[in-house]
Order: structure tokens, then sequence, then C-alpha cells
């Protein structure tokens, strides 16, 4: 028998409607410049608002950043099955609405669904959630979602690299969630301690 190839490395960025759509933007942004890995984009009518309101990108802008781009209701893509192999998946940012929807399996767009099929695969999911502050519905769906091996990653700045500019802390922020996938070579720096000179 023929050895199978090696499935081709896949992750799916799903932009919600909370603010920071950035993060989605520059996400794709990156894994463009690092290369090797295939990016499904799926953009919610909310993520859309915030798109226009928070970035200067057009539609077309932010489309061309992804490899592949499927449509919020196609519940039919490749992605809405677990035969279609990927190394997880990104929602960033991941609104209230979204956590509510993963945390309780509500399958009932290509967001949630492909989000289901990622835990039911035992595959990553992130959920770069937003929201101050959080209810209890809020804390308990992130508890919910961290029982079921999703992870909880707020885009929350680490001020100790000392950020310049809110670029910066973007790109900080991206780097420390993609290093969750192993995709390769680690993008954030590793912290070397308080007392090393180089810090
Ligand atoms: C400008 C703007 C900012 C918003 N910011 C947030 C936010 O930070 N967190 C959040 O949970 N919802 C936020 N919302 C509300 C969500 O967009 C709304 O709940 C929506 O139904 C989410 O749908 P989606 O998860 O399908 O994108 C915001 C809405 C607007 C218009």
């Amino acid at each position: 028998m023929e050895p199978r190839a090696a499935a081709p490395r896949r992750l799916i960025i799903a932009i919600t409607g909370a603010t920071g759509a950035i993060y989605g933007v520059r996400l794709l942004q990156t894994l463009r410049k690092l290369g090797g890995v295939e990016s499904h984009l799926l953009i919610s009518s909310a993520g859309w608002l915030n798109i226009q309101h928070e970035l200067e990108l057009s539609r077309e802008d932010v489309h061309s950043f992804a490899d592949v781009v499927h449509s919020v209701r196609d519940v039919g893509a490749s992605i809405a099955s677990g035969s279609f192999a990927t190394d997880g998946m990104i929602i960033a940012p991941c609104s209230m609405k979204t956590l509510a929807s993963v945390a309780h399996g509500l399958s009932d767009n290509l967001i949630t669904r492909a989000a289901d099929v990622t835990l039911k695969e035992r595959r990553r999911l992130v959920l770069m959630v937003r929201e101050t502050p959080f209810n209890l519905a809020h804390l308990r769906n992130m508890t919910a979602v961290t029982e079921m091996g999703g992870v909880i990653f707020p885009p929350l700045p680490a001020f100790y690299n000392r950020p310049a500019t809110i670029d910066q802390m973007v790109d900080d922020t991206v780097a420390r969630v993609l290093d969750l996938f192993a995709l390769g070579p680690a993008i954030a720096p590793a912290w070397q301690g308080l007392n090393n000179p180089a810090q």
C-alpha cells in the first residue's frame, strides 16, 4: 500500500461581532507571512459590522488575506465535517453570543458548527473572547468550553513586553495564540527572566 501523504496544515479563523476584529485579520496576515498553513475564513454579520467600524478594510481586502473563504450560512462546507482534517480553529474575536452557542453545542451556523466539529474531533479550539465586565452566564460558558477541551484566550496585552504601539500589542497576542498550535518554531519570544539583561 502506498504511504498516505501528510495532511495539509489548515487553520480555521472566524471573526465574530466582538470588538477587536484586528485580531482575526492579523492572524490571517501572519499565517500568510509564515506560509505552509491553509487558512479558512468565516465572518459573521456582526463581525462585518465591526470590521467596517474598526478597520479601513473592504470585504475584498479581508477575503484576500485568506486561502479559502466560507459563507457563515454554508453549513454544508468542507469544514462542517470532521472528515476534513484541520489543525483546529481560532475565533478571533469571539462574542459572548458565539461563546454561548459553542458552550451549548448550538451548531446554528458554520462558525458554531465548525467549532463543534473541532471539539468533537478533539482538535484545538481557541476562543479569543472579548467582553467586560463578565456576567455569570459568560463565566459559566467559558467554564463549559474549557471543560470540553477548548482554550479561552482573551486578548489581554502583556505589558511586560513593553509594547510601544497597538500593532505590537496585537502582534504579541497573535504570536502567543498561534504558538498554541505548534505549527512551527515558536513565534513569540520566550521570557528569559526578570534579571536577564536581554529582557
Ligand atoms: C460596535 C460593536 C461592538 C460590540 N462589541 C462586543 C463585544 O466586545 N463583545 C460581545 O460579546 N459582543 C459585542 N457586540 C455585540 C455582538 O456583535 C452581538 O451580540 C452579535 O449578536 C454577535 O453575533 P455573532 O457572534 O454571530 O457575531 C458588539 C456589537 C457592536 C455593533
